[in-house]
């Protein structure tokens, strides 16, 4: 069931909702989520049994801005280190979560075990309401992984999330998702920070504002196995994703001419076809807005039953790093 999250009564359910080990979706500015009470172990099976992912990924989990949140870091996690504290002044709330050492005794099922948590506030006005009212039910926090089951596309609109677990579940309605693609992830636990995921904040703005320079999981050792955002091959359609420039692109179109059939094409370039039957959507020049878009065209291209999707590769650009990360899995799925 989709409510308005604008609704201080959809609010209030949500928080009651939560309260009892309940789920509850809920919009974020990168995607929406998929909520529980991250301290009741219980409701956090819920969330991967819900999704079919295995356990022992470890969820981030959701805080609130303002005057609970130094509380609620220090329930979840042990002493920040600076560079950390740095990032949180930066960038929260925000689209970027830490991964810092988890507090002991807590959390634990929503951390898969590890000794770890990620931490993330969001900015959106509907997630920091819904916190809120956790908090004030005494609910500290909620375990939120993207609201898809395990190895698809994030959602980014309450329509794509009731798509994924029908109508049973509690859904707040906050529009489509301004930044569209998942939080940049910076683990802060190796005493250096390190680049897990990327998102929407470039790496300079990250080293400008920690004041340390971003190391990658290569530069620290072993990759982390259980970040399920990290697998080569995630976020992916049903159709198989294939990455071209456009000069391959409109290579292939004219080959096939008229025959191009179950072919959805998203470039920045023009590229014309001579078949009636190819799905076309323009990429914006701007990497934001792009991102912006890009689960939600890979979910309508997978609607309309293509079979292959053609993306034009985008630019080697900093801006393009999240979005580029995102198609790559996507197109190594299949
Ligand atoms: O933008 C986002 O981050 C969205 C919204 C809902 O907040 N959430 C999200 O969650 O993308 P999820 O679970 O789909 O992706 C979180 C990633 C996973 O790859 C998970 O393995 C990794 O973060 N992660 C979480 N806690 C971790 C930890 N303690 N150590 C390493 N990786 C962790
Ligand atoms: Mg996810």
């Amino acid at each position: 069931m989709i409510l308005d999250g604008r609704s201080a009564e959809a609010i209030e359910q949500a928080a009651r909702t939560l309260r009892a080990a309940g789920l509850v979706a809920f919009p974020t500015e990168t995607v929406y989520g998929l909520g529980a009470d991250a301290a009741n172990d219980a409701a956090v099976a819920g969330i991967f049994t819900a999704k079919g992912r295995p356990s022992d990924h470890p969820l981030i989990v959701h805080v609130s801005a303002g005057a609970g949140q130094a509380q609620a870091i220090e329930h979840f996690a042990q002493p920040l280190p600076d560079f950390a504290r740095r990032l949180v002044e930066a960038f929260w709330p925000g689209p970027l979560t830490l991964i810092v050492t988890r507090q002991h005794g807590v959390a634990r099922a929503a951390a898969g075990g590890q000794d770890t948590i990620g931490l993330r506030c969001p900015a959106h006005p509907v997630a920091q309401a819904l916190l809120v009212a956790c908090a004030a039910q005494g609910v500290a926090g909620l375990a939120g992984p993207s609201a898809n089951r395990f190895g698809r596309v994030s959602p980014t609109t309450a329509q794509h999330v009731q798509g994924e677990f029908g109508d049973d579940l509690l859904i707040l309605d906050g529009g489509p998702c301004a930044v569209g693609i998942e939080s940049t992830i910076i683990d802060c636990s190796r005493g250096v920070p390190v680049l897990l995921r990327p998102g929407l904040i470039t790496r300079a703005r990250i080293e400008a504002a920690c004041g340390e320079r971003l190391r990658t999981r290569q530069d620290v050792g072993a990759p982390d196995p259980r970040a399920s955002g990290t697998l080569e091959a995630h976020y992916a359609p049903s159709a198989k994703v294939r990455l071209m420039d456009a000069a391959a692109i409109r290579t292939a179109l004219d080959l096939l001419g008229a025959d191009a059939r179950h072919i959805a094409v998203w470039s920045r370039a023009e590229l014309k076809s001579r078949s009636s039957h190819l799905l076309q959507r323009r990429m914006p020049d701007d990497a934001a807005a792009a991102a912006r878009l890009l689960f939600a065209v890979l979910r309508e291209f997978d609607a309309q039953g293509v079979k292959l999707i053609w993306v034009e590769t985008p630019p080697d650009e900093p801006a393009w790093e999240g979005v580029r990360d995102r198609l790559q899995r996507a197109a190594a799925a299949g």
